[in-house]
């Protein structure tokens, strides 16, 4: 089954064609970031505007890339929500005119939800249950899966999200967007031990995150500092948070596996592509004897690759635009 993926839900416009759920043929990515950086954040009307001019583009390269064109095509998948409303109404009014012109039904998917099925579907042979840790620009979720679509929730960040805080913590440090990377790459030539930063929530029973007391910690010390701020103390300020952030979603995970008495670790979202929680979490996993699964990088960020293999599992759910209208929704909710 051949499946065309478009997602849209925040600066990136990707495409990608996707095969039976696990093989993903081509995933082409533009990224929005020059737009963007010059605001300091996602100016949502101009991501969408830049969707509209190049979604087209992006998905004939997508098919190209597969060797493939729309009259190949089996079902078409977009992202349904959470996310933008303006950037998701151009991914679904995209495919809607896909579906009218070549009669392909079309499914609209959960963005959450394919960054936390992205490391699974790729081939791999998983025995679920699995423990699933998503951490995006907007979400930090800890979920146990039974199955592709049997989850429970059994932890979410009460405040802020961990991209949110790279994000908040990468401006407060002038170092620009998109912050994750940037304050990761300063981390790279600082102590992590250098500065201890709390670890919200750790020693609460409940599976529940908090990083807005470690974002305010990051800022206080910022200001504790003599400035200009020399660039080493810079980068130990960075690796510091970096550090507080892995620390405590790596043991939060842990500590859930154990308690759930399951053996198989997934995670996923922009933030997976951070070296230090990657390492960190493969270190432990293998100290405790956990089974872990994690995205390559290009499947951690916002990808249609991650849509058309989730949507493969939705299939029977896609129906032609001419018979059923996808509704973008900015909110929709994690199915728990
Ligand atoms: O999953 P994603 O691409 O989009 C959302 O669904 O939100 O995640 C974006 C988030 C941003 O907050 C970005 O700063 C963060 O992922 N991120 C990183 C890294 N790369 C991206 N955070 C830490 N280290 C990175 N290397
Ligand atoms: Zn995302």
């Amino acid at each position: 089954m051949n499946i065309l993926a478009i997602e849209t839900s925040c600066d990136e416009t990707s495409a990608a064609v996707c095969r039976d759920g696990y093989e993903i043929l081509s995933n082409v990515i533009a990224s929005q970031d020059d737009i963007h950086a010059h605001y300091g954040g996602v100016v949502p009307e101009l991501a969408a505007r830049r969707h509209i001019e190049i979604i087209g583009q992006v998905a004939n390269k997508a098919l190209e890339q597969a060797s493939a064109g729309f009259e190949d095509m089996d079902i078409l998948a977009v992202t349904q929500g959470p996310g933008l409303i303006g950037s998701l109404i151009v991914g679904i009014s995209y495919m809607q005119g896909v579906s009218y012109r070549y009669g392909i039904p079309m499914v609209g998917i959960n963005h959450i939800e394919g960054h936390l099925t992205a490391p699974l579907l790729g081939n791999q042979q998983v025995c679920y249950p699995v423990l699933g840790l998503i951490v995006s620009g907007g979400h930090t979720m800890l979920v146990k899966m039974d199955d592709v679509g049997k989850y429970t929730v059994i932890g979410r960040t009460l405040d802020d999200a961990a991209g949110e805080a790279f994000d908040k913590v990468a401006t407060m440090m002038g170092l620009g967007y998109p912050g994750g990377p940037l304050v990761s790459k300063l981390a790279q030539k600082g102590d992590p031990n250098a500065i201890r930063f709390p670890r919200g929530l750790l020693r609460s029973q409940s599976f529940d995150f908090s990083f807005s007391g470690l974002k305010t910690a990051v800022l206080y010390k910022l200001k504790s500092e003599s400035h200009p701020i020399p660039e080493q103390r810079q980068a130990d300020i960075a690796a510091s948070f970096e550090e507080a952030v892995a620390d405590a979603l790596v043991k939060k995970t842990l500590r859930a596996a154990k308690q759930y008495g399951i053996k198989t670790i997934t995670a996923g979202g922009g933030v997976i592509r951070n070296a230090r929680l990657r390492t960190r979490l493969e270190k432990q996993c293998c100290k405790h004897g956990y089974r872990l699964v994690l995205p390559e990088p290009i499947l951690c960020t916002d990808n249609a690759g991650m849509i058309g293999t989730l949507a493969y599992y939705y299939r029977d759910r896609a129906m032609l635009a001419k018979d059923n209208a996808i509704d973008p929704i900015p909110s929709l909710k994690f199915v728990g």
